[in-house]
């Protein structure tokens, strides 16, 4: 895992423009969030749960040892699919040492919920992007059920986690659209007596509901009367080990998906790709912006929507991206910018608040990576205005990448559409999600190369 502490040397990496179209099938890695939770429901279900397609990088890795440090047996089979042997409901142990989830917010606050409700004591730490982001919108729910958290300020890691010997449910409502914050509270509340539930505002991904249902858990969803949805788990079940298919990662197919695109006369398919309905905001955007991207053999895997995306190089249009859309395309909007940046016209992404507390202050990354390219970029509150002039952007940056996968990649594939080459400090957090996007993205002809 990559760290302040450097435990490999800084992999810098240039993209340049490929001589030919991008062209050819490739497979994406399957999904984080639902690789995550299939680990941590596996582990907290009776029996064996077999995985096909769990994704092998590194945060999902962090959840895996972290998982095994609490009890649970988590082994990668030779055939390339994982097997959990789970401990039941409240089943796991006081690790021996502190759990080290790395670059992984989904790992940290999902095991958080889990541990607010098991009555021992475990330290969380990550690495220097994670012991930055904050952790008291879980902490703060999680304390209802009456479990104690010792942090540092500003409730960031490392904390200590007291988990509640006697735990309460809890109705909670969601201050920010968060499904991590949604999960952990019904983590929590699986291990707690009677209902807990979850009021959110706007709809948030949903494999946390979906999975808790395909393990035989009573998982109730609602209109709220307010608007949005009320969320509700009954505590205390029998969780029961199931087979998990993970589809390929909508959030890992939006950056080949956008550098076919944004490289004129490229023909690109994406094959088994995941599209649940609260992960599919990016599709909506680049159709608006004038993208034909066919779905092939559309089809069910694993209880999720999937199909194989097939993609040309377009000439795009700037569009209006309304905030209501956030939660359903919150890691994809570093590469939309990359994609706004080549088209025609004005784009405002609207109401992005939640960006300046991913893996790096995403806002800022992409305001100043999108300057350094020579390309008209504005930040105004938490609106993120770009004004595309059509073609080809200068390039010829470096950009720092900030212990941030998303920002590594959606400057690379940027590289590939603009006039001068764009260098990246550091690709190696790259592999926090998706270990092989270099050699998929060679395959389709994209340049990629470490800089003189
Ligand atoms: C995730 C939810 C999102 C997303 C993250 C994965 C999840 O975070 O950014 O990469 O698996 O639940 P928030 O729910 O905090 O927005």
């Amino acid at each position: 895992m990559p760290d302040d502490t450097t435990r490999s040397a800084v992999r810098p990496l240039l993209s340049e423009r490929p001589p030919a179209p991008l062209a050819g099938r490739i497979a994406v890695p399957g999904d984080k969030s639902i690789s995550h939770r299939a680990l941590m429901f596996g582990a907290l279900a009776v029996g064996r749960t077999v995985i096909t397609g769990l994704l092998e990088g590194e945060d999902v890795l962090a959840t895996a040892a972290a998982l095994r440090a609490l009890g649970a047996a988590v082994e990668r089979a030779a055939d390339g699919r994982w097997i959990v042997d789970g401990v039941g409901i409240g089943g796991l142990g006081e690790p021996e040492d502190v759990l080290d989830l790395g670059n992984s917010g989904t790992s940290a606050r999902l095991l958080l919920g889990i541990l607010a409700t098991h009555p021992f004591t475990a330290i969380v730490t990550g690495d220097a992007s994670l012991r930055r982001r904050p952790m008291r919108r879980v902490t703060e729910p999680l304390s209802r059920f009456g479990a104690q958290f010792l942090a540092r300020e500003g409730g960031r890691l490392p904390l200590a986690v007291s988990g509640a010997p006697a735990p309460v449910p809890i109705e909670y409502r969601l201050p920010v659209p968060s499904a991590q914050v949604k999960s952990a509270v019904l983590l929590a509340g699986l291990n707690a007596p009677g209902r807990t539930t979850v009021i959110e505002p706007q709809p948030s991904r949903d494999h946390t509901e979906r999975m808790l249902g395909h393990f035989g858990a009573e998982i109730i969803i609602e209109p709220a009367p307010t608007g949005g949805r009320r969320v509700t788990v009954v505590g205390r079940p029998e969780l029961s080990a199931a087979p998990i298919i993970v589809p390929g990662d909508p959030s890992s197919a939006a950056f080949p998906l956008v550098a076919a695109l944004i490289v004129p006369g490229s023909d690109v398919t994406i094959a088994n790709v995941g599209l649940n309905p609260s992960r599919t905001g990016l599709l909506q955007c680049l159709a608006e912006m004038g993208a034909e991207i066919a779905l092939e053999n559309r089809r069910e895997a694993g209880g999720e929507p999937v199909a194989d995306l097939k993609v040309r190089g377009t000439a795009l249009r700037g569009a209006d991206i309304p905030p209501e859309r956030a939660p359903s395309m919150i890691d994809e909007y570093p590469v939309l910018a990359a994609a706004a940046a080549c088209a025609k016209g004005r784009t405002t992404m609207r109401g992005l608040a939640e960006l300046r507390v991913k893996e790096s202050d995403r806002l800022s990354s992409i305001a100043e990576g999108l300057a350094a390219c020579g390309v008209a970029v504005t930040v105004a509150g938490d609106d993120l205005i770009i004004d595309g002039a059509g073609g080809s952007p200068p390039g010829g940056a470096l950009i720092e990448t900030r212990l941030d996968h998303r920002i590594a990649m959606a400057f690379l594939v940027f590289g590939l559409a603009t006039k001068e080459p764009v260098r990246i400090d550091d690709s190696r957090p790259i592999a926090t999600s998706f270990p092989d996007f270099v050699p998929l993205m060679a395959r389709l002809g994209a340049h990629f190369r470490v800089p003189d």
